[in-house]
């Protein structure tokens, strides 16, 4: 079993970002936020959520509303309920081996493969448009744009990426990208991830019937401002000029859209009725105000907790990262020693390893070394196939009680393992501790383990 098993946590990894460059309107929520939290629910989803705000410098050059919107997705996120401590919740910027994978997948990936990128050929198409050079004000950053992407998805090997429609091709690159690594590594270092697009998810309608977005200027927003912000945006959406009494069609109204998606479906059927007998759009709109408040009311009281206390925030950010780099860490020595960039230490004993193997016409292996020390004490050390020492055992002074721990400790559920309050795990049986690593080390350690 290698780091990079997806069947090493047995469930499915979905994972997909957020780019902090705004402020989470309705819109948002109905159609990300909210069926985002409900699939992590899911007992076989191991959920990866991220605030992408490598991104965001991408299309956002003004440090503040960087800083701002990261605080006010995060705090959005938690208040809408999701539970972080199930889920992977991180910010990319804390994980730096998202940029360091980046680079090696920028060196295998091809320029031409960028070229076809809809986004950078939107920005080309309107300079032409405007007579200006096909690449005025392209930047790096939005060239590489979906390199940075695939980065954050492999990885965590993640299995399938929910997003927007606009996203399909990006989703096509990432999986080019890492089967173009995986073929050039020889290995199978990489899972290829599959988009997921839900249908059944609402698209909000905005203010005046167009997708809501902020490019439109046509949101609601969700938490800032409180609830007048609500009615007052609410009172902006646009209707026909039908009177009151007069019968209207509910399914040609975008009102009655943004109602369905926040009431069940008897409360959707009684205001269709409502409006086929004449419900007037100012009542209508009263009561579409109630609906939302019903279901964010209670959210917006804790966002605004939240938003008061960005240590709070900060806390379980940092908890997230910590969690995050624990599949990161291991997996990045493994992509740098597959690239030929072994750590200096684990490259010396390797290499000197590797003489051997092949002077022995084999490949090399994992190890368990034991030895005796200068006090009589038994030891086992472990190490990976790549030479690097993984482990040092405790000391027994019965070799045979060390030898029987370290076959046992190798049937342990190294999923169920948890750090103790210095931050190492016991790798023990029946109270026996065989040997005590960080919870980093943990996919390498069982994968020697299982090898030997
Ligand atoms: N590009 C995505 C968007 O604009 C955000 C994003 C960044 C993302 N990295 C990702 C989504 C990885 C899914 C997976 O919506």
């Amino acid at each position: 079993m290698t780091t990079t098993s997806p069947s090493l946590a047995g469930r499915r990894r979905v994972l997909t970002g957020i780019t902090t460059s705004g402020t989470p309107h309705l819109g948002n929520y109905a159609g990300a936020i909210r069926p985002a939290i409900q699939s992590s629910i899911e007992p076989d989803v191991d959920a990866f959520f991220f605030l992408a705000d490598y991104h965001a410098l991408i299309k956002c050059g003004d440090p503040l509303r960087v800083a701002q919107s990261r605080m006010e997705i995060a705090a959005t996120w938690i208040a809408a309920g999701l539970d972080t401590d199930r889920v992977t919740f991180y910010r990319q910027s804390d994980i730096p081996e998202i940029p360091e994978l980046c680079w090696m997948l920028t060196c295998v990936t091809a320029k031409g493969l960028m070229n076809r990128a809809h986004a950078y050929k939107a920005s080309v198409d309107a300079n032409l448009e405007k007579g200006e050079e096909p690449d005025d004000g392209v930047t790096m950053g939005l060239f590489s744009y979906p390199i940075l992407m695939a980065a954050d998805i492999l990885m965590f090997n993640a299995h399938r990426v929910p997003v927007g429609r606009d996203q399909i091709q990006h989703l096509e690159m990432a999986r080019d990208i890492a089967q173009r690594f995986n073929h050039l590594y020889g290995q199978d270092l990489f899972v290829l991830p599959a988009v997921q697009i839900d249908e059944d998810v609402a698209t909000l309608p905005g203010l005046d019937g167009r997708k809501m977005s902020k490019s439109y200027h046509n949101t609601i927003p969700l938490f800032e401002g409180g609830a007048r912000a609500l009615k007052a945006a609410v009172a902006q959406i646009v209707t026909d000029s039908r009177l009151p009494g007069e019968p209207k069609d509910a399914d040609s109204a975008h009102l009655f859209t943004l109602y369905r998606a926040f009431a069940t479906h008897a409360q959707a059927d009684a205001f269709k009725q409502a409006l086929a007998d004449g419900l007037g759009w100012g009542e209508a709109k009263q009561a579409l105000c109630r609906c939302i408040e019903d279901q964010i009311g209670p959210m917006r009281d804790n966002y605004a907790r939240l938003m008061a206390n960005p240590g709070r925030i900060e806390d379980i950010l940092q908890a997230g990262a910590e969690k995050a780099r624990r599949i990161a860490v291991p997996f990045m020595d493994q992509l740098r020693a597959a690239v030929g960039l072994r750590q200096p230490a684990a490259a010396g004993a390797a290499g000197g390893r590797k003489t051997d193997a092949a002077r022995a016409g084999k490949a090399a292996q994992a190890r368990l070394v034991s030895f005796r020390e200068a006090d009589g004490g038994f030891r086992q050390r472990l190490f990976a196939a790549d030479g690097a020492e993984l482990l040092l055992s405790e000391p027994f002074a019965d070799p045979k009680q060390l030898n029987q721990l370290g076959r046992q400790v190798a049937q342990l559920d190294f999923a169920a393992l948890a750090p103790d309050a210095d931050g190492q795990v016991s790798l023990a049986v029946a109270g026996q501790c065989w040997a005590r690593c960080l919870p980093e080390a943990l996919p390498r350690v069982q994968q020697a383990l299982a090898s030997l």
